[in-house]
């Protein structure tokens, strides 16, 4: 198989973990015989600082002439505290999430036995766990307009909207997924007080009757969602939620993964494929070589399953992955003791990709 990746590094530790990323890619097209090309394109902090534009116009074109994008993370201290800044790095991702239709983001959290202690949740709770975030992610409080400041400046405000088209089209990719799985979908709102709320269960309680009545349906509150999630994770399978909502709780859910390094994204929508690890930039590490890269790694496994159909070339990643966790070929976040580089941890597990691929011939 042939095709086009483009690669979008981005800041802080974005670049150090992408290139891991494309190491994996890279053993997958060696050990498989697939080419892929990959082409770079500049976003967030770095784009601004070389162009200033957080998204340029050369970006999108790079990811409009690609058959999937990796990318890395964005954001840079100095634009967190400084209010006024007019430019900011996070435009540029929402701006590629808006231009580019990815109105799903999917976010698979389990957790690994060799980690459960790495938690500092209790194993007892977290053992098992398995479901997977479908996170909407161009509506909401987001993008919605009117937004700003009034003219003396002393109130702001933003706008919450959805229109039943935006909820369905994510509801029917979260129905699919679950027939794929265990068979349940759970609806995270607030529909006790937000009107939005309940427009997403009204549509998706109509939608998932007509159409997927074999998958069962239930209904959390966001606060309530919150805490189940910590006490009793292995209730979920599929979650459903809005913008906002799925920003939160998965920064929250990747606890039970052990490290936020360990969790990669896909976002989908109409067409292109865009996989990242759900981790920022992570600016302290930058630069150091210590951080993560499976969370990278693992989302260029969704890329090759979600994007190119290739299935099995993802489950060798992700084996690979496994088993470098289960050998103690681990980043300082997951093992204080004795842990190994950025570097180190990518070139063994694209050893592990090779050898795991032979073993299959
Ligand atoms: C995420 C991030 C982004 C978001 C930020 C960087 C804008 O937290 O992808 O979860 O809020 O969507
Ligand atoms: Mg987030």
């Amino acid at each position: 198989m042939k095709k086009n990746i483009g690669l979008l590094s981005g800041d802080g530790i974005g670049p150090e973990v992408a290139a891991e990323g494309v190491k994996a890619l890279n053993a997958v097209a060696e050990a498989f015989g697939h080419e892929f090309n990959f082409t770079e394109g500049l976003v967030g902090a770095i784009a601004i600082d070389k162009t200033g534009d957080p998204f340029p116009e050369e970006t999108y074109q790079v990811c409009k002439n690609s058959d999937a994008v990796l990318f890395g993370a964005i954001g840079d201290p100095k634009y967190d505290n400084d209010p006024t800044a007019k430019v900011r790095p996070e435009q540029g991702l929402l701006r590629m999430r808006k231009s580019l239709g990815l109105f799903a983001n999917l976010r698979p959290v389990r957790s690994y036995k060799v980690l459960e202690e790495a938690s500092p949740l209790k194993s007892d709770r977290i053992s098992g766990t398995d479901f997977l975030v479908f996170r909407e992610l161009t509506g909401g409080l987001y993008f919605g307009s009117p937004r700003g400041r009034s003219e003396d400046g002393k109130t702001a405000f933003e706008t919450s909207i959805y229109t039943e088209e935006e909820i369905i089209r994510i509801t029917k990719l979260a129905f699919e997924a679950a027939r794929k799985r265990r068979n349940k979908v759970t609806l995270v709102d607030k529909a006790n007080v937000l009107v939005t709320s309940r427009l997403w269960r009204e549509v998706v309680t109509k939608y998932a009757a007509e159409n997927f009545s074999d998958v069962e349906l239930d209904f959390l509150f966001v606060d309530n969602a919150a805490m189940q999630l910590i006490l009793n994770p292995s209730q979920f399978d599929v979650i459903l939620t809005e913008n906002l909502f799925g920003d939160i709780i998965t920064d929250e859910a990747s606890v039970i993964a052990g490290s936020l390094g360990m969790l990669p994204s896909a976002s989908v929508g109409s067409g292109l494929g865009l996989y990242e690890p759900i981790h920022g930039s992570y600016p302290q590490a930058a630069g150091k070589n210590i951080a993560n890269p499976m969370a990278s790694i693992l989302s260029a496994a969704m890329l090759l399953e979600t994007s190119f159909d290739l299935v099995k070339e993802a489950n060798v990643i992700r084996d690979a992955v496994e088993e470098a966790l289960n050998t103690g070929f681990v980043t300082v976040d997951i093992n204080s003791e004795k842990h190994y580089s950025t570097t180190e941890v990518g070139d063994k597990i694209a050893a592990l990709i090779k050898e795991k691929a032979a073993a299959l011939a």
